[in-house]
């Protein structure tokens, strides 16, 4: 089974395959696929929760389908993302938080959207053996402070922030980094000064990785951002398939012999009457 260490040892020789799954299917789908890992994103919210940002999300909400992709793979390498104020109010409740991902749900490693304020926390995750992946760039449970999704690092500023906090975190032991929304040229300049992976979404092709979102992959989504590539079509084959049920039962074709039984042994029904 892979570890976070066969990720690590990845960067720089192979590409690295990430997509997110939250439920059984889609974790069967990925593990049959042979993806390198998988991410339960707090995207649950916006892909499957109805949410409208993931900000809502809980760690009830994560750790349940955290393990029911876990529960439904063998051995996916299973990355659990921690939602919004679940880590940052105080260790301890960070730690508890993140650790319940692993003992009681059976994450192999957890994601924090990441900052000045995750580097120690960070280094102590790691050092309570949880694997952390950092994030950086657009980090979307900052959407209030953003007033959006904009792209990040952008300016010569905002990009040497992002190149110093990513060292940062490969300092304190993250295996790997998430870069989400920055321009290609600056994911490129973090990719080449880091050796853990870069797992890029949104900032181009020198990533050691990518991910996408398993509804934006395969067509689910209603709508997905700009840098998603969609490659199936399955809500519309869904809506095909539902519409085609509906049909069939008001038709009255549906259940046909071969999806209905009868039995002799209920002998002459007209008795029970
Ligand atoms: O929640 C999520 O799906 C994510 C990925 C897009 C990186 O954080
Ligand atoms: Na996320």
């Amino acid at each position: 089974m892979a570890t976070v260490r066969d990720i690590r040892a990845k960067a720089g020789e192979e590409p690295i395959t990430m997509a997110t799954a939250y439920d059984a299917p889609a974790a069967e789908v990925l593990e049959a696929t042979g993806v390198d890992m998988t991410l339960v994103g707090d995207s649950l919210g916006n892909t499957t929760l109805g949410y409208e940002t993931t900000l809502s999300v809980t760690v009830e909400d994560m750790a349940r389908h955290v393990g029911a992709v876990v529960r439904s793979s063998e051995d996916l390498l299973v990355v659990a993302d921690m939602p919004f104020l679940s880590v940052g109010v105080s260790t301890e409740e960070s730690v508890r938080n993140a650790g319940r991902m692993l003992k009681e749900e059976g994450a192999d490693a957890v994601k924090l959207e990441s900052g000045p304020h995750t580097v120690e926390l960070t280094e102590r995750l790691v050092e309570l053996g949880i694997p952390v992946m950092a994030h950086l760039g657009l980090t979307p449970q900052r959407v209030n402070e953003y007033g959006g999704y904009p792209r990040q690092g952008t300016d010569l500023e905002g990009a040497e922030e992002i190149l110093e906090l990513a060292k940062a975190h490969e300092a304190a032991g993250a295996f790997s980094l998430v870069l989400e929304h920055v321009p290609s040229n600056l994911a490129s300049a973090v990719t080449e000064a880091l050796e853990i992976p870069t797992i890029g979404i949104g900032a181009g092709p020198d990533c050691d990785g990518q991910v996408l979102v398993f509804h934006d992959i395969v067509g689910l989504s209603e709508r997905s951002p700009p840098f998603a590539k969609q490659y199936g079509d399955v809500r519309e084959r869904m809506a095909e398939a539902m519409a085609a049920y509906v049909e069939e039962v008001e038709s009255g074709d549906f259940p046909g012999a071969e999806h209905s039984h009868e039995t002799e042994d209920l002998g002459d029904l007209d008795d029970l009457y």
